[in-house]
């Protein structure tokens, strides 16, 4: 029988969940928090590229990616190796008390992805929440203001600071008691349910109106406003990219006003949209972005990037136990290194594939409304009517749950968005065999409405 090492796609050898795969989950309903929300019933033991293997011996094809972390794979041999050496040399030395040469390897690695006209310093973290707080507290420091804005849909993160941002689901904030003070929303370009009629490249106009118009002189004077913060890319949100004008004037406002704006990097970053980068695609350049996720292809690492003149914050102003950690910096440093040299341009590339072969799906299932994003990052928004476009939240999950039974893992975003975000290093027999799997899967919801 072949191994997980040599196998490109699935292969289920049992029902699911498998009878190991039951025992795992009756033990984790009997001890792990409720608040974990587990879309399907993958009990996963091993991984290997894009195919991960469960406890019971059935191969998936991973087009999750552990929410867009395994950025070059599942254990990618360069990275095990790093992280195995690196863990027999040192484990840990916290950065905040003492030097380690990797971390300013890593940090000049990471500036230099992101060219611009001015020079860049970066604070090492642990998680997405964790580079939003300290981009949070930055801006505040450097501005000595205390107002921020955000997007409706976006996902910054759930510890108090980030989560004051987030506006996402609002279950991810009930009960949470009073959030951050001075934190308000506006919409997001969202081009697909655009109310004036716009187009994925002309869609937010009137958003940048209401901001000016409205929100700078009724609610917050703009010198009261420390930053403006966006996803690129909403990921959590629903998988929709801001089209490139959008950024491009938030930006200058911001510069007109001396606000900075934060690009939350975390989902859309280190190569997954075939740049560096997703705000690369406008040629803009922020003055703070917050990086985690597929940084260290899944050891726990984050990063935010500001330029010179905006972290100038004094010693002991913020620091942190565990982040920039030697481990995870030299899976990070394996990690660039591989998206340097492959996994950027193959994202680029089977983006370009996969979105060739989806440019008909809008015409050919009733209940896929929309199509979007960019290389390896795609949501298929799921109606029950093109026309009325009513979302279709109960078909999402059914298809997504259906993938899973074939052997395909993706996971949801949004109300009613399926997300992929495969591992860079996919290839065409991998993509043909997502593509073909979801087809089946719309094909068996279409039969049940
Ligand atoms: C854009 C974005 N920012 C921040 C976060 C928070 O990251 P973490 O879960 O590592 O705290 C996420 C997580 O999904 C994210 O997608």
């Amino acid at each position: 029988m072949p191994t997980t090492l040599e196998i490109k796609t699935p292969r289920l050898i049992t029902a699911l969940p498998g009878a190991n795969a039951q025992q795992v989950i009756a033990a984790d309903a009997k001890f792990m928090s409720p608040s974990l929300t587990r879309e399907y019933a993958l009990v996963a033991k091993k991984g290997h590229g894009a195919i991960v293997e469960d406890v019971d011996g059935n191969s998936f094809l991973d087009f999750a990616a552990g929410i867009a972390v395994c950025s070059t794979g599942h254990c990618h041999p360069k990275v095990v190796e790093a992280v195995q050496k690196q863990a027999a040399e040192l484990i840990h030395i916290s950065g905040t008390d003492f030097y380690h040469h990797h971390l300013p390897q890593l940090a000049e690695k990471l500036v230099a992805t992101m060219p611009g006209r001015e020079a860049k310093k970066v604070f090492f973290g642990n998680s997405g929440t964790e580079a939003v707080e300290g981009a949070i507290k930055l801006a505040r420091y450097a501005t000595k203001r205390d107002k921020l804005i955000a997007f409706y849909g976006c996902f910054h993160g759930r510890t108090l600071g980030s989560l004051s941002l987030t506006a996402s689901k609002n279950t991810q904030r009930k009960n949470f008691g009073t959030l951050l003070g001075g934190v308000e929303h506006i919409p997001f370009p969202y081009a697909y349910r655009c109310p004036h009629g716009h187009t994925a490249e002309t869609c937010g106009t009137e958003i940048l109106e209401l901001l000016e118009q409205q929100m700078f002189k009724r609610l917050f004077a703009p010198e009261e406003i420390a930053a403006i913060i966006i996803e690129p890319i909403q990921g959590e949100g629903g998988f929709i990219p801001a089209p490139a004008f959008f950024l491009q004037e938030l930006q200058r406002i911001c510069n007109r006003h001396g606000i900075l704006l934060i690009v939350d990097e975390v989902q859309s970053g280190v190569g997954r949209t075939g740049k560096w980068w997703a705000y690369e695609h406008a040629g803009i350049e922020p003055d703070i972005v917050c990086v985690a996720k597929g940084i260290a292809s899944g050891m726990p690492l984050s990063a935010f990037v500001a330029k010179e003149g905006v972290m100038t914050w004094k010693k002991g102003s913020h620091g942190t136990t565990y982040g920039g950690n030697p481990v995870c910096i030299a899976s990070a440093l394996a990690t660039l290194d591989l998206i340097e040299h492959s996994y950027r341009e193959n994202a680029r590339k089977m983006g370009d594939y996969i979105f060739g072969r989806l440019h008909d799906w809008t015409k050919r299932f009733k209940i896929v409304g929309d199509v979007r994003g960019k290389g390896l990052m795609i949501g298929v928004e799921i109606v029950r009517d093109q026309k009325t476009k009513e979302k279709a939240a109960d078909l999402r999950d059914a298809v997504v749950s259906k993938a899973f039974h074939k052997g395909l893992l993706t996971l949801s975003a949004g109300e009613n968005t399926i997300r992929m975000s495969p591992p860079l290093l996919i290839d065409e027999e991998q993509a043909d065999f997502a593509i073909r799997t979801l087809e089946e899967c719309f094909r068996e919801v279409e039969k049940t409405i």
